[in-house]
């Protein structure tokens, strides 16, 4: 088999927050290809890196009263404590905030520049109106433009995919004070990538590069039209990159440099090693593997391959997009206590668990993953320690200090057929098909179980004169459970180094599968992994629960109240001195005299009566108004104005003009009762 040289990058996670179950979906699904490929005896490497840029780390910093810099180191040693702690295992992991990544940023920006793809113009775009600061997208919230699906952010939409601007959003808050923004205008720089057009529909429609739906779905939503420029930069202040020769007035937008952070974690690796970068970016023999969620799918198969076409640099091989975890099949939920940080997990569960669950969920599509916590517990269980663990615990202990057979006993074709799956387990892998893989594996730990129960060797023991054929039976099942193990490595990476230490022989390979272990020495017997209990599950579900400020679906804004703050505090004395009555308006005309004003007679029932001037005119005809009840001020003192006697008040919100909006009961009240 040629040796293949393969990049491998998982998205570089944000340097906003904590890593949580939901992400890891994605690193442990990349771990395990990655572990794979160096099984199987490839030159792969794995390099990611926490993306650090934006207003939102700003934002975080100045709430933890540090600066930036601060702020994305302690994440970036957290991010890692947490990758480790899942054995994810990162060739290099690096930092965007890199002096490698501010240089692969000018280079790729002098290639668009080169070709002609940059230009400059102002746009519209929105401030905060209270902090005075430019908003970026992920700042906004509102109705997305196309789906109306409320509570979008201002630059795609997570139920339909659409991207847009931010200042396209229906109802737009500024998630910095939750008001609505104000527009304002600043020059930013485009990329074109309408230019790349013809490349994109080729690259993308065909090769392999994309998973069949992916490609479809660019075509069907983003290639079907002209693409619009993209706004790559963003006015200062911002924790960015300044651009070149811009007078540190405007910096890359976030997006611009996080994919070049890969460049740039590959980067350190090679300098770490000995290595040429051209090696890794350039020669089109080197493979490129990009797994990442569907939320980012647009940056990664458009502007991502725009980009690396104009710097001359590799194409992707292929992007293995996948889909969102949800559990117990409803979104993750910080209330529910479903929203499990890494951290909060690892308190309560060995990580082998969900590498394993998640694999076995895991297939080529991009399909969401459910994450059934009874599944959950009964898969671990089941096919992990029922079936593979097992398999060790019930052979090695009658061999503990002492050897396997000499040569490989007649196991009826076991071994045999566990070395010929091998190559359909490695191509399930190779697709994605961690699935596919998992069912393989245990359909051939089954055959390995059934072995065991047939020979018995826990009878054998008790018989003096056939201890060589225990032997045999449990140089037969430790090997079949070897076989299993290797095939389980890139998921298991932990049971592969205990089984490497039972039987004294490291596991390097895929190909170690294909032969048989024979005379080694067997180990003690170490406890390898314990079932789950359903307690220590509901344990790290309890921990995880957070109140959530119930989310209000109105979004009303404070602008009222600040127009008019509250009044000072009254006694409920002073309260009872108004007396507010429901009315009945039996007659209304417009005072011909008056711009603002409506005559209204009110009837309180039977014979009261009070003649009103209202300043409603702007917003009330007079005939929508008779019949209908209002609340009036029964005991106002007469007031004497140029048109007539007003007997009272009617009560109605608003700040004047059109902007007036009387008062109603609700249905089945009548004119003369009070208003408690
Ligand atoms: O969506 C995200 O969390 C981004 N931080 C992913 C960046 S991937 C790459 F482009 F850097
Ligand atoms: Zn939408």
């Amino acid at each position: 088999m040629t040796q293949r040289r393969i990049l491998i990058t998982a998205a570089l996670p944000y340097a906003n927050g904590p890593i949580h179950i939901g992400h890891l979906l994605e690193y442990i699904q990349t771990d395990i290809w990655s572990r794979f490929q160096k099984l199987r005896g490839h030159n792969a490497i794995f390099v990611c890196a926490d993306d650090t840029h934006g207003t939102a780390i700003t934002k975080s910093a100045r709430a933890k009263d540090c600066t930036e810099e601060e702020f994305i180191a302690a994440m970036s040693e957290a991010h890692q404590r947490d990758f480790a702690g899942f054995q994810i295992e990162f060739d290099n992991y690096g930092s965007t905030h890199s002096p490698e990544n501010r240089e692969y940023c000018g280079q790729v920006w002098q290639a668009l520049k080169d070709a002609d793809l940059v230009s400059q113009r102002v746009v519209e775009q929105f401030y905060d109106v209270v902090t005075g600061e430019s908003l970026p997208d992920r700042f906004i919230k509102g109705k997305c433009p196309k789906c109306e699906a409320p509570d979008q952010y201002g630059d795609n939409c997570d139920k339909c995919g659409h991207t847009y601007r931010a200042t396209d959003v229906i109802d737009p808050i500024s998630t910095v004070s939750g008001k609505p923004p104000k527009l304002g205008s600043a020059e930013h720089f485009f990329v074109n990538v309408e230019r790349l057009h013809g490349f994109l529909d080729e690259w993308t429609q065909s090769g392999n590069h994309l998973q069949t739906e992916v490609a479809n779905y660019l075509k069907g939503h983003f290639l079907g039209e002209e693409l619009r420029d993209w706004d790559v930069s963003r006015p200062a202040p911002y924790f960015g990159f300044e651009i070149p020769a811009t007078n540190n007035e405007h910096f890359w937008y976030v997006w611009f440099d996080a994919p070049i952070g890969y460049i740039a974690s590959t980067r350190q690796w090679c300098d770490r090693h000995g290595e040429e970068i051209d090696a890794w970016w350039k020669n089109p023999e080197t493979e490129i593997h990009h797994f990442l969620g569907k939320d980012i799918t647009y940056f990664h198969t458009l502007f991502w391959p725009a980009m690396l076409k104009t710097a001359g640099l590799n194409l992707p091989t292929k992007v293995h997009i996948h889909g969102f975890v949800n559990v117990g099949g409803e979104k993750m939920s910080k209330s529910k206590g479903t929203f499990v940080m890494a951290e909060t997990y690892l308190r309560h569960l060995d990580p082998a668990y969900l590498r394993y669950y998640y694999a076995s969920k895991l297939g080529p599509r991009l399909e969401d993953l459910d994450l059934n916590l009874g599944e959950f517990i009964t898969k671990v269980n089941s096919d992990l320690v029922g079936k593979v663990v097992n398999l060790a615990s019930r052979s090695a202990k009658f061999l503990a200090d002492d050897t396997l057979s000499v040569s490989y006993p007649d196991d009826g074709g076991l071994f045999q057929a566990g070395a010929e799956a091998g190559e359909s387990i490695a191509a399930a892998y190779e697709n994605c098909d961690y699935n596919a893989a998992m069912r393989k594996i245990m359909a051939l730990a089954d055959s390995a179980n059934k072995y065991v129960e047939d020979r018995e060797p826990w009878k054998l023991r008790k018989d003096e004169a056939r201890q060589e054929e225990l032997r045999d039976v449990c140089t037969v099942a430790l090997n079949l459970f070897r076989q299993i193990v290797i095939y389980l490595a890139p998921v298991l990476p932990k049971l592969a180094s205990q089984t490497a230490e039972l039987l004294n022989t490291p596991i390097t390979t895929w190909s170690e599968a294909q032969t048989p272990l024979m005379s080694v020495r067997v180990g003690r017997f170490q406890h390898m992994m314990k079932r789950i209990e359903e307690k220590q599950v509901h344990a790290m579900i309890e921990e995880s629960k957070i109140e959530e400020p119930a989310e209000s679906e109105f979004n009303d804004g404070p602008e009222a109240l600040e127009k008019e703050p509250l009044a000072e505090e009254c006694t409920i004395d002073d309260f009872v001195k108004v007396d507010m009555r429901v009315a009945r308006v039996i007659e209304a005309e417009a005072v011909p005299e008056a711009d603002k004003l409506l005559r209204l007679k009110l009837s309180l029932g039977g014979d009261v009566q009070r003649n009103v001037f209202a300043g409603i005119k702007a917003a009330y005809k007079p005939e929508d108004l008779v019949g209908r009840l209002v609340i009036c001020c029964a005991n106002l003192k007469p007031r004497k104005m140029r048109f007539g006697v007003s007997e009272g008040m009617v009560l109605a919100s608003g700040g004047g003009g059109k902007e007036v909006f009387v008062l109603s009961p609700d249905d089945g009240a009548v004119p003369g009762q009070r208003v408690h």
